[in-house]
């Protein structure tokens, strides 16, 4: 038997706790999916060797600072450069031309993670001679994985995969020439960041922000309820140009959801959605 089967957490618990978390940290995981949420919080017990669900629901409340910790544990923050190759070929051969067309470019990456797919982003909008008039938007919930945007480093045992997947996405150039290696760590240029702007945005209770030509929120609806897609798609239709492109992971899909009827997939496949209405 795993460790992880050995603790059971009971529905109401879990109600509890997460009410507990909205009313005194304004962080509302109501409406993430529940088996995944369970196994966060489960392996969070394990890892902090906490014998009860009492002790935990405890320092969830008395200790501020544990807050922090909870939300790296609640928040699955894997990511990668270059991630779904294919998707990223897609865009530079299809979607970059057609924005190109725009006298300014906005692109919005929701839910992004230590950065590595807006760094990708901003290789592929360089090597289109359109990073100069872009703006790249890189957001999370996660405070502590939004300061890796800002730097830029990433560890150089990835650097071999996401070399891979740059070739397999349509690059050209030598990868190792974006970063420079010291040590374990690969610092990317200063210069794809010129045109990053990096914020802390939930998308459960924050706002739309802007307008968008193109919207990447990737992996990161998988781990919401049905309700909770609707409204994160409808907060993104209402932050995409008409004509706009909306980019998802590849086990999402906006087929029944409430937007499906205003977007059309584009035909390659790739889980790419042009709003048509
Ligand atoms: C698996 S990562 C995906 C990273 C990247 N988009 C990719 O596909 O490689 C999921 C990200 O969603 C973020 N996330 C979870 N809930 C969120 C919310 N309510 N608002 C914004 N980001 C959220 C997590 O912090 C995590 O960094």
């Amino acid at each position: 038997m795993k460790e992880t089967e050995l603790i059971t957490i009971r529905d109401e618990d879990l109600n509890l706790l997460l009410t507990e978390i909205f009313q005194r940290y304004g962080y509302d995981f109501t409406n993430y999916a529940r088996a995944s949420l369970r196994r966060r919080i489960t392996r969070l017990m394990l890892i902090d060797r906490l014998p009860s669900f009492a002790e935990l629901f405890y320092r969830v409340r008395n200790d501020e600072n544990y807050f922090t910790h909870i939300i790296q544990q609640l928040t699955v923050n894997v990511t990668e450069m270059f991630r779904d190759p294919q998707m990223f070929k897609v865009l530079r051969e299809e979607v970059l031309p057609v924005l190109a067309t725009h006298p300014f470019i906005r692109i919005w990456h929701a839910g992004c993670s230590t950065g590595e797919e807006a760094y990708s982003m901003a290789i592929l909008l360089e090597e289109a001679n359109l990073l100069h008039k872009s703006l790249i938007y890189a957001t999370d919930i996660n405070p502590h994985v939004i300061e890796n945007i800002q730097r830029g480093i990433f560890s150089m045992n990835h650097m071999k995969i996401y070399s891979e997947n740059y070739i397999l996405a349509g690059g050209r150039r030598e990868f190792s020439s974006y970063y420079t290696a010291k040590y374990d760590w690969a610092k990317f240029d200063d210069r794809l960041k010129t045109r990053m702007i990096v914020a802390t945005h939930n998308l459960v209770s924050d706002r739309s922000f802007n307008e968008f030509q193109l919207i990447c929120c990737r992996n990161v609806l998988i781990y919401f309820d049905k309700d909770l897609q609707d409204k994160v798609l409808t907060l993104f239709d209402d932050s995409l140009d008409k004509l706009g492109f909306l980019v998802l992971g590849s086990k999402e899909n906006i087929r029944f959801t409430k937007v499906a009827s205003k977007y059309r997939q584009m035909e390659n496949r790739e889980k790419i959605w042009r709003k048509v209405k």
